[in-house]
């Protein structure tokens, strides 16, 4: 039996986008019994409609919750975060959450004797890489809050490894899209924009000339990734690249969005973005792909149709809503 087959597993942030897929996987693939810690700050109820689970509502700022939350689990998922907006207009509750939070959870998870987790980082940790691709063990360059509160609450994950023999593994991901990334979030990332943009026939708003370039991962991806972080071995005490090693230039995404969509929106030039204003950013996987036996399985072709069916079915717009069955602590 894996460590996640008919399980107890915790996953902060799991009414997230990338927490409210894994959540599913888990529930529906692995029986898992998973309860989510979430304050609900980004994330929607909506996006767990139809998947048992047991719902705290909270922040992993919260020692004493986290500890209630952790205490019978036997995996825990750290998923809960402030993303690079929030985190760079006040880096003090980016600091809370992202490096204070992540220490309760960590904190709690040796304590209780939780027997995997894994920690979702992400591939802002390399700034602006000087070889592409960039392998995990790359230098780190700090460009924004996000990326130092993300790599800081790494580095708690490998102390408590070192120290404790917590048995963490850290998935660093890069651009993740897919089902349940919603437009109305600030921080959905340049596929949901440009995807929502192209159905409403909006511009689509390229950020200065258009030839940077990001690895996109579909979600699907970025949960099998996640799951294997917290099932091989040798994964404890890793960090992980989770991507494609394919390089897409920003350009090539809004007009591959655009004729994908049929849409009649025309590309629009706009300034440099302020934040993560980097120029090429490709990950090396091949450590994932040894270790995890991890295989992207969908193209950025693939994952941009399967992701434009979502958004254009109308129902993730709908208001957020209290779902009975669900249990809520403060
Ligand atoms: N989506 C990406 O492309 C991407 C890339 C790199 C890393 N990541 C990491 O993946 C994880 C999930 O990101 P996502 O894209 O699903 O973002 P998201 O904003 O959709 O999900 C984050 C979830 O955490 C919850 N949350 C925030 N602060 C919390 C707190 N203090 N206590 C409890 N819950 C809290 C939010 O309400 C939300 O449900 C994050 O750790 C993020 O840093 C995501």
């Amino acid at each position: 039996m894996n460590p996640l087959t008919n399980r107890k597993i915790l996953v902060t942030g799991g009414a997230g986008f990338v927490g409210s897929n894994l959540v599913r996987v888990l529930v529906q693939q692995y029986n898992a019994q998973v309860t989510i810690l979430d304050d609900l700050f980004t994330g929607d109820l909506q996006n767990l409609v139809g998947v048992e689970h047991t719902f705290m509502l909270g922040s992993v700022e919260d020692k004493a919750l986290v500890n209630d939350c952790v205490k019978d689990m036997d995996a825990v998922f750290h998923l809960a975060s402030r993303n690079i907006i929030i985190s760079n207009s006040n880096p003090r509750e980016d600091l809370n959450v992202n490096v204070g939070g992540s220490f309760n959870i960590f904190e709690a998870c040796q304590k209780h004797g939780v027997k995997r987790v894994v920690y979702t980082s992400t591939s802002s940790v390399y700034g602006d890489p000087q070889k592409l691709p960039v392998a995990e063990e790359d230098a780190k360059r700090f460009l924004n809050f996000y990326s130092a509160s993300k790599f800081s609450a790494e580095v708690y994950a490998n102390t408590f490894f070192k120290v404790f023999n917590l048995p963490v593994t850290t998935v660093r991901y890069s651009n993740i899209y897919g089902r349940a990334q919603s437009p109305l979030n600030p921080y959905c990332g340049v596929i949901g924009k440009f995807i929502d943009a192209a159905l409403l026939g909006q511009p689509l708003k390229v950020h200065g000339d258009g030839k940077q370039t990001r690895d996109y991962t579909y979600i699907d991806d970025a949960v099998s990734a996640t799951i294997a972080a917290a099932i091989y071995p040798q994964a404890i005490g890793e960090e992980y690249n989770v991507g494609t090693g394919r390089e897409t230039s920003v350009n090539e995404l809004a007009e591959t969005v655009i004729a994908l969509t049929g849409s009649t929106s025309k590309i629009e030039t706009v300034s440099n973005r302020d934040i993560d204003n980097i120029s090429r950013r490709c990950i090396d996987i091949s450590k994932s792909e040894s270790h995890l036996q991890y295989k992207p399985q969908y193209s950025l072709y693939k994952g941009l149709e399967n992701t434009i069916a979502w958004f254009s079915n109308a129902l993730h717009r709908a208001t957020p809503a209290v779902l009975p069955g669900i249990a809520f602590l403060s």
